[in-house]
């Protein structure tokens, strides 16, 4: 009688530790993922209308991996959306604060600079320019 429990005890534990490990996995990855996370684009890329970009806002670009805000009107600002803790993309922004799906952390993206760990190091930041009504970044 008592088989099946610990039976069940030593499967729940070894599933317990598949997801902790996992859990240090992606945690451990974060102290190197900014040299090996997915680059921004190295040349230039048209990502259309710069006026789809609020004042006082942002926008993602999730196919580039890119955010862009305007923090001052006509000023604008780029930056990697791949997350500096562990490399995934950011998906969701609410005004200038974008967020990370995995564990949660919160990007300034007027500035680049964490707001809410775990991540620390600020976004990479992409030279932008507007050319003809149109945001080039790279
Ligand atoms: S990858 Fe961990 S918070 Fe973004």
């Amino acid at each position: 009688m008592s088989e099946p429990l610990h039976r069940r005890t030593v499967l729940r534990g070894a599933a317990l530790a598949g997801i902790a490990c996992v859990g240090a996995a992606a945690c451990s990855a974060g102290g190197s993922a900014s040299g090996s996370a997915p680059k921004a684009p190295t040349q230039e890329t048209e990502l259309g209308a710069a006026d789809a970009i609020p004042v006082g806002g942002a926008k993602l670009y999730p196919e580039e991996k890119l955010v862009v805000s305007q923090p001052v009107k006509g000023e604008f600002k780029c930056f990697s959306s791949v997350c500096t803790h562990a490399g995934a993309v950011l998906n969701k922004l609410d005004k200038e604060v974008a967020t990370c799906p995995l564990h949660g952390s919160r990007f300034d993206v007027a500035t680049g600079k964490p707001v809410h760990g775990p991540a620390t190091s600020p976004l990479e930041e992409i030279p932008v320019k507007v050319k003809g009504g149109k945001l080039i970044a790279g």
